[in-house]
């Protein structure tokens, strides 16, 4: 057997198994064997992973690239770039309806266009709708899965530009369910938040630490358990992304006992970040301003590393939704007139290149395995949403890799944000000291980025960035059982 690549000397893992001694083969860009003793030619390259953990590349299934709100945000040449030198392989970012769409054809082809040639990483999209028409529910999501693989849709409680009534998202159900689709849900009540807000401004409080005052985990909580009684109705899976409370993670986790196909996703600001930081000086808390909120205390953060470690979370992601700090002109989103206006400050953070180190503190920390990395970070997103040759070390798959140093070899530093490749002015991680950190990352048999020596080495182009056709989750979908003996339409 010929290979176009070995690597040796590495423990591979996947999200059930540690393998340590074997070596793996590549060849055409995908994993053929995985043995001892792999033998190599002189068209071979040899990568000599020194004891370190090779893992499947990164999958990062939820990340904003130029969308229509974030303005001053990564392009997918610098958001991909940035996703290959932390690990990431593939990411799955939104093509996004506005309420004026009343078809979203034209719009997945805008978005498709903006990632087509510009990607380093392999790239698939979900759908966000905030305008479910009768004809794009019953005729335009059809022909989405089947003609362009979108087998995902992100519907959101909250924000005016985008939120749903509940009654919609049943309607959405109805069609999700037929298709075999995976819908995302941002879960927050926004009435609560719309009233808390109105008064916080009443009281002149417009600093960003309010943003986390108006959106209190009760609102999130009660989102969610609204959102898993509609799936519950509506015998459909759903997965509630960016969960950063344990009320949260308590109403999924409850439903997963009952065997409902509830997921939950968490993300590294709800495992490192506390609302104080929404208080720094000069409107520096505005770096921090995301939904849900950073939360306000240690325990918050312990119990999202529980809820990975326990299987509560069935997916790790960025949601990078970044945008620039100081914008060109001296400006800054959410200053008006020079005062703070918290409501005004756009949401979300940068976190693509930091996402898949975060996660692997947790693993030298002894908070969770291995295996729980690979399986949050790697394999169940593949599986949740239809990317059947990612996400494993195995024969068949892309050779799609993550290689980290091994433990000791690395020497430690402190994050600076020059040291990454996103187009943002500022990581809400700088400061944090790190002893590992991806070596190579290896997509589809070829090294996009190796940290010792040529750095980032993916071409512009699209030449390595392929789109991906996405087929349906293999995680537990409909069961057909009800809660009563209403029937949902099929
Ligand atoms: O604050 C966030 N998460 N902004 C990004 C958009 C979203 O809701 O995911
Ligand atoms: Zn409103
Ligand atoms: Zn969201
Ligand atoms: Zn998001």
């Amino acid at each position: 057997m010929e290979f176009d690549l070995i690597i040796r000397n590495g423990v591979i893992a996947n999200a059930s198994d540690v393998i340590t001694g074997q070596e793996v083969g590549v060849k055409n860009g995908k994993i053929t064997c995985i043995g001892f003793g792999l033998p190599a030619s002189d068209s071979t390259s040899v990568i000599d992973a020194e004891g370190g953990f090779i893992t499947p590349g990164g999958l990062d299934s939820h990340v904003h690239l130029q969308q229509w709100n974030t303005p001053t945000g990564d392009t997918w040449e610098t958001g991909s770039r940035s996703a290959v030198c932390g690990g990431t392989t593939t990411v799955i970012a939104f093509a996004s309806q506005n309420k004026q769409h009343q078809s979203v054809l034209p719009v997945v082809n805008d978005y498709a266009a903006l990632a087509k040639d510009n990607s380093s990483c392999d790239y698939a999209l979900h759908l966000i709708m905030t305008n479910p028409t009768p004809t794009i529910v019953n005729e335009e999501l059809p022909f989405l899965v089947k003609e362009h693989g979108i087998t995902s849709v992100k519907l959101y409680m909250t924000y005016d530009a985008m939120k749903l009534r509940d009654r919609e998202i049943l309607d959405i159900m109805v069609a999700t369910r037929r298709l075999g689709m995976t819908t995302m849900i941002h879960a927050e009540n926004h009435d609560m938040i719309e009233l808390i807000i109105e008064t916080l401004e009443a009281r002149g409080q417009t600093d960003p630490y309010y943003h986390s005052v108006a959106r209190p985990q009760l609102a999130e909580a009660e989102a969610t358990y609204r959102a898993i009684a509609l799936s519950e109705m509506m015998d459909t899976p759903i997965l509630l992304v960016h969960v950063s409370s344990e009320a949260a993670a308590k109403h999924i986790r409850d439903a997963q006992t009952r065997l409902l196909p509830i997921y939950g996703e968490t993300c590294p600001q709800y495992l490192y970040l506390l609302s104080e930081r929404l208080k720094g000086e000069n409107f520096e808390g505005a770096k921090c301003v995301c939904s849900p909120p950073l939360r306000e205390k240690p325990e918050d953060l312990d119990h999202m590393w529980t809820a990975i470690a326990n299987g509560t979370f069935t997916t790790f992601s960025s949601d990078h939704a970044a945008s620039k700090f100081n914008i060109e002109g001296g400006k800054r989103l959410g200053l008006v007139n020079g005062r703070p206006f918290f409501k005004k400050i756009p949401n979300g953070l940068p976190g693509l290149e930091t996402r898949l180190p975060l996660l692997y503190k947790g693993v030298q920390e002894g908070r969770i395995t291995i295996n729980d990395y690979v399986r949050v970070a790697c394999s169940n997103p593949a599986k949740l949403y239809g990317l059947h040759t990612k996400g494993a070390i195995m024969p068949g798959y892309d050779a799609d890799f993550t290689i980290w140093y091994p433990e000791g070899k690395m020497k430690p530093f402190e994050l600076t944000n020059d040291m990454l490749h996103h187009d943002i002015d500022y990581s809400p991680f700088e400061g944090m000291t790190f002893t590992n950190w991806p070596r190579w990352t290896i997509l589809r048999g070829k090294v996009v980025w190796e940290r010792d020596e040529g750095g980032f080495v993916a071409k512009r182009g699209g030449a390595w960035g392929e789109y991906v056709k996405r087929g349906s989750s293999t995680l537990r979908g409909s069961r057909n059982v009800f809660v009563n003996e209403w029937r949902p339409p099929i």
